[in-house]
């Protein structure tokens, strides 16, 4: 059973005009909670998404790269410009130094490389040769933000795009081969990329011999499609969390319990949405609280698994998510953009695009033996059945960083 996501993120900058100086207030922090503010943006930024998808659609995003992208333009940017990204960042009460060396720090813990897990970040700017950034905002990007400063001919706009599509199709392995085109280059001066690229092996893998065809329904209990349900028996921490009006399940990678997915089934009549708005009152310590505690008081309960194999691949526009609900507004306004330490010559942002991708499928590819499960139902075993409408997160454990997200509510047979 291998999950691999694959994500690139992609801010367009063009030209504007700019001015003014940068406050930022002081205070202290600690790493947890700087995380605590990046978990509080993720699951925003996921409920809006969502919102602004409607009903229906599944998508996949990894929050925390777009944390991080703005974050780097944050660097750059003066005045209003960068008042409006660190509220929208949560970071309007912190001090620049604890923002960026406890970003640093949670950066060094998205890097796993092992047999059975790999989780690898990249951030790129691809910039015009003719119209370089400025040293120190390079600088910053580089030293705190593991940002590349890569220079391409942006007038020769077929090649600037054949070598920034080639470098992070590398990336992704060849899984995202194509994010611009020629085009993209004539009113951009600066690409943002960050990348995220993910593959994990579950602990204890799927047995595609149990794998069958089951009905999916919605919110209302009414069927709206079939799925390949892939199941399993484990003690798998679960818990019934009444304060997100949801049960949940952990599903962790290799063994190192550094990532883990975790699934968000909201109990019957409880649209998505409504168990997301939840997360107003319990955050990632608490779920993982219960799950620890849940699995101390039934250590010996086993738990059937279900869930549909599936790929979602997202193309997404966050332009309007972040200046409708996250009051972003001046960035890509061309009249009001401040971005002075970026780069000497006005610029704005034009729009920004986010691609990733996730896949859940078995090891071994026995998926054409789609059978019949026999999973009889032991008195005990507790059932945990995704067949409706549900999110799931991939969470870092150390930093509790979502470095995932997405939601699953339209079945297909994958
Ligand atoms: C900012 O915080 C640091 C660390 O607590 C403190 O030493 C410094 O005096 C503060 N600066 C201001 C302007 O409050
Ligand atoms: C870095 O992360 C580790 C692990 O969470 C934490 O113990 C440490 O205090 C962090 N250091 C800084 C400077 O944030
Ligand atoms: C592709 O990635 C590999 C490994 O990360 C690297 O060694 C190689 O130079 C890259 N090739 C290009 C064309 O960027
Ligand atoms: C999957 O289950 C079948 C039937 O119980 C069993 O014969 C087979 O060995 C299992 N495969 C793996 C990889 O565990
Ligand atoms: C995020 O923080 C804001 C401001 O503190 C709060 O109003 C909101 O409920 C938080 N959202 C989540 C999902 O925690």
């Amino acid at each position: 059973m291998h999950l691999t996501v694959k994500l690139v993120f992609c801010v367009a900058l063009c030209y504007g005009q700019t001015l003014l100086q940068n406050p930022l207030d002081n205070n202290t922090g600690l790493h947890n909670e700087l995380s605590e503010r990046i978990g509080n943006f993720s699951i925003e930024v996921l409920f809006h998404t969502a919102k602004t998808l409607g009903n229906g659609q599944n998508f996949i995003m990894s929050p925390i790269t777009v944390w991080s992208v703005m974050a780097v333009i944050a660097e750059g940017a003066s005045g209003n410009t960068r008042l409006e990204i660190n509220n929208a960042l949560r970071l309007s009460t912190r001090v620049k130094d604890s923002t960026r060396l406890g970003f640093r720090n949670i950066t060094q813990w998205l890097q796993v490389n092992t047999n059975t897990v790999k989780l690898a970040k990249i951030n790129a700017i691809f910039v015009d040769r003719e119209r370089l950034p400025l040293p120190d905002f390079t600088g910053i990007a580089k030293e705190y933000y593991q940002t590349e400063m890569i220079t391409l001919d942006f007038k020769d706009s077929v090649n600037a795009a054949r070598l920034l599509n080639s470098a992070v199709s590398n990336f992704t392995r060849g899984k995202i081969p194509n994010l611009v085109d020629a085009s993209y280059f004539q009113d951009t001066r600066m690409v943002l990329t960050s990348a995220l690229y993910f593959k994990g092996q579950w602990t204890v893998p799927f047995n595609s011999t149990f794998t069958t065809r089951m009905p999916f329904f919605n919110s209302n209990g009414d069927k709206i499609g079939e799925v390949n349900m892939m199941s399993n028996r484990n003690n798998y921490p679960f818990a019934n969390i009444g304060q997100l009006q949801a049960r949940v399940i952990e599903l962790p990678y290799g063994n190192e319990n550094r990532l883990s997915m975790l699934i968000m089934l909201p109990n019957r009549g409880v649209s998505l949405e409504d168990m997301f708005a939840n997360f107003k009152n319990v955050n990632l310590d608490i779920l993982f609280e219960e799950l620890r505690v849940a699995k101390e008081q039934y250590s010996e309960d086993q738990v059937d698994c279900f869930i549909p194999r599936f790929k979602i691949e997202s193309d997404l526009e966050l332009t309007d998510v972040l200046r409708n609900q996250f009051g972003i507004y001046d960035l890509f306004d061309p009249s009001r953009a401040q971005l002075p330490h970026m780069a000497r010559t006005p610029m704005f942002v034009s729009k920004i695009i986010h691609k990733a991708e996730i896949e859940v499928t078995e090891e071994g590819t026995e998926a054409a033996g789609v059978t019949v499960a026999e999973f009889s139902n032991r008195i005990g075993v507790v059932q945990f059945q995704a067949n409706r409408p549900f999110s799931y997160v991939i969470v870092e454990k150390v930093t509790n960083s979502i470095v995932f997200g997405g939601f699953y509510r339209q079945p297909s047979v994958y």
